[in-house]
């Protein structure tokens, strides 16, 4: 069996279906099927998996081209029906592991795919989860429910692996393909098989004793991130009331060429990852008696971000003797990062909520966000549009807070047009102010 699926992988005649078509699984299946492989894509959501068929793009970054080429394909198929997952070779799954309402992991996903994957499970298969979780979820909470529905065995009958996914949405300078895979397996075979699968496809694998050591590769990964992001984003506020700029001193620290990796301070944590990952090892250390007061710490610090975000409007408001509330306010950037269209968990929703309890009326702008989408968080904001770009529009502000900087925006333009912003990203960074009260850093 083994040696089966080692040859068709060897020859890449195998086919891989990738479960959850999202910022993740989309770029997945397009690197396997750049490298001349069949791929099937599963999802729930039928929206995506009609556009996906259709060459329709719902990624912005990904471009219209890739998915036209995918949808022309006679090597591409999407579906919803999770019965076809019996024609792949491989099966990778890619779906979210958000917190829930109390901040605990969220293991619905992982545990409903893998039921699915369950009852279409067939000897032979390879099974690889690629979503970020705690060390230990391949082998507690996977193995389990693949054999008892299954009645096949890990490692003898069908393959599991774990493999973190590293992807930088919006970064021209690496893709999937570019970027190195830790594998850890559940047995040598398995992990044999996996690394031979990727190498298929990825520049390099880098091989890892077992599935909880590669999950905890992950997790250490955006832990590093996330103190590291709170670090520079305490040093801000403390340098600020020095009267010192924290990004001329951070631009002048990255002048060492060893022991220092440049952050970048902002209006606090977004995205999908940072700001959630972290917490998942917070809770499985519990299990151990242990305690992860670092993850705590800079979780505290980086969600205090758009306090004092709101705090400096309040400041720069005073200075033109207005006060935030009645004062009508727009944000610049809803994003959670720069030239991305991805808005979960940004910290502007955060800098919404806090202007809005003060009585301020609030506007945004952002070119990738034309309007904002249903979410159970945020629902107060749902509907609301991004406002057009003008003179008349911009100029009838009593402050703007750049949250994001989004690269085409003209900050000069801005800075022309307004009388007061405040500046969280060092968007201005180069342009001169009109006069004192012009620009505030936050
Ligand atoms: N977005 C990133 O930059 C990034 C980077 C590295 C790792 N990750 C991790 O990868 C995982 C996926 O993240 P994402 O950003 O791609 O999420 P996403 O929300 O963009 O995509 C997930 C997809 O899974 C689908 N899905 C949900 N439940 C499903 C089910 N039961 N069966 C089939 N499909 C299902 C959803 O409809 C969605 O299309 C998460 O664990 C995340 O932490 C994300």
């Amino acid at each position: 069996m083994l040696n089966h699926l080692l040859r068709k992988i060897e020859k890449k005649e195998y086919r891989i279906g990738i479960i959850g078509l999202g910022y993740v699984g989309l770029p997945l299946l397009w690197t396997f099927h750049n490298e001349g492989m069949q791929v099937i894509g599963f999802d729930i959501d039928k929206t995506k998996v009609e556009s996906l068929k259709e060459g329709r793009s719902y990624i912005k970054h990904l471009g219209k081209n890739m998915m036209q080429e995918l949808a022309k394909s006679n090597r591409c198929d999407a579906t919803t029906d999770f019965s076809r997952l019996s024609e792949a070779d491989a099966i990778l799954m890619c779906v979210p592991t958000p917190l829930d309402r109390h901040r605990e992991p969220d293991m619905s996903f992982i545990v409903k795919t893998t039921e699915t994957v369950s009852k279409n499970l067939r000897e032979g298969h390879l099974v690889i989860l690629e979503s970020t979780t705690w060390p230990g979820t391949t082998e507690e909470l996977m193995i389990p429910i693949l054999e008892k529905n299954s009645g096949l065995k890990a490692g003898k009958d069908f393959y599991i692996a774990y493999s973190p996914e590293r992807e930088d949405p919006g970064n021209p300078k690496f893709n999937t393909a570019m970027i190195p895979k830790v594998v850890g397996g559940y047995g040598a075979e398995d992990l044999e098989l996996a690394v031979k699968m990727y190498e298929t496809a990825i520049v390099k694998c880098i091989p890892v004793s077992n599935c909880k050591t590669a999950e905890a590769v992950k997790l250490t990964e955006n832990i590093f991130r996330s103190v590291n992001i709170a670090l520079v984003n305490e040093l801000k506020v403390v340098f600020h009331a020095m009267d010192i700029d924290v990004h001329e001193v951070l631009e002048a620290a990255s002048s060492k060429p060893f022991g220092f990796m440049k952050f970048t301070p902002g209006p606090g944590l977004g995205g999908h990852c940072i700001p959630i990952d972290p917490f998942y090892l917070t809770w499985k250390a519990r299990e151990f008696e242990r305690h992860t007061r670092f993850i705590e710490l800079a979780g505290e610090v980086n969600t205090n971000m758009p306090s004092y975000v709101v705090n400096q409007t309040m400041i720069a408001l005073n200075k033109h003797h207005k006060s935030l509330n009645g004062s009508n306010i727009l944000v610049i950037g809803l994003a959670y990062k720069p030239d991305v269209d991805d808005m979960r968990e940004s910290p502007t929703f955060k800098i919404f909520d806090l202007l809005k309890e003060m009585g301020a009326n609030i506007s945004f702008f952002d070119p990738y966000i034309p309007k904002v989408i249903p979410t159970r968080e945020h629902a107060d904001w749902t509907g609301v549009e991004s406002i057009v770009w003008n003179y008349e529009n911009i100029s009838k502000f009593d402050a703007v807070v750049i949250s994001t900087n989004h690269s085409n925006i003209d900050y000069t333009e801005l800075a022309d047009w307004s009388e007061c912003i405040v500046d969280t990203r060092n968007a201005l960074n180069g342009i001169k102010p009109k006069n004192e009260i012009h620009f505030f850093k936050a």
